[in-house]
């Protein structure tokens, strides 16, 4: 068997200057990664792209390839959520919801896709979301973008399956994150909070780092024979009907 490393691999994180993303830098480092973080928001350092405009991911992946010589692991975990009434929601909107949380993800892998093919080793990991198979009221069109991704990650799996590179979803459930605050902010019930964490079986909503964790045992060699997979990470939560 093999234990989770990243020993010398190197792993590009999008969205890893905060929450989720972020915690996957630092386990992925932890774990003997050399990690390069790829984000709108440079406040972390490393490289500025935004994940929806093709041309930025194809210039940064190349910069990327060519400091680093080569792509081994990609987290695709920039992501957003969505809060639109469906009849007012613009043609525009409905693009920049789906750029993000689903184009983002094919057009990084595209771009870090030749290196692994080339090395005939690799591993992809989106990060999906709770909202694939379950969503809440108010969300539109968030649990379609998720849903798409977690169907881009079998579909693109099959694609690369011969040829040496895994391809695999993790869904969390709620994460403290800024996302999440911002979701709770949101909403004129105080006692919101309080109504998550009583529905938690396991009674709390989860830290990154216990996302991130499941996400580098995917990215390594541990997991050899996953790919395909959508993992949830929810505490329970998606198991449980009452
Ligand atoms: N927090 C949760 O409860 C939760 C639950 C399920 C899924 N998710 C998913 O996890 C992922 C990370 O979420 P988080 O909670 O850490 O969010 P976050 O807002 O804390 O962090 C998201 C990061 O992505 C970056 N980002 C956003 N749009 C980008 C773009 N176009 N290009 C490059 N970078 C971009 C942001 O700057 C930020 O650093 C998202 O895909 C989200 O949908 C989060």
């Amino acid at each position: 068997m093999t234990a989770v490393s990243l020993s010398e691999r190197i792993v590009v994180v999008t969205g890893g200057a905060n929450g989720i993303g972020r915690a996957v830098a630092e386990v992925a480092a932890r774990d003997g990664a050399r990690v390069v973080v790829v984000d709108i928001d440079v406040s972390a350092g490393q490289y500025r792209c935004d994940v929806a405009d093709g041309e930025a991911v194809a210039e940064v992946f190349g910069r990327i390839v060519q400091a680093y010589g080569r792509i081994d692991v990609l987290v695709n975990n920039a992501g957003r959520n969505a809060y639109f009434d469906p009849v007012e929601m613009t043609e525009a909107d409905w693009d920049e919801v789906f750029a993000v949380d689903l184009k983002a993800a094919w057009l990084c892998a595209k771009h870090a896709l030749p290196s692994m093919l080339a090395q005939g080793r690799g591993s992809i990991v989106n990060v999906a979301s709770l909202h694939s198979r379950l969503t809440a009221a108010g969300m539109f069109p968030y649990a379609a973008a998720k849903s798409g991704l977690v169907g881009l990650t079998r579909s693109l799996a099959l694609e690369v399956a011969g040829r040496g590179v895994r391809v695999n979803a993790v869904s969390p459930g709620y994460t403290r994150t800024a996302i999440v605050q911002d979701y709770l902010d949101r909403s004129d019930d105080p006692s919101l909070e309080r109504r998550i964490l009583d529905v938690h079986p396991l009674g709390r909503i989860a830290e990154p780092a216990e996302i991130a964790e499941v996400v580098c045992f995917l990215a390594s060699d541990a997991a050899s024979f996953v790919t395909g997979a959508e993992w949830r990470v929810d505490g329970g939560l998606g198991a449980r009907f009452a």
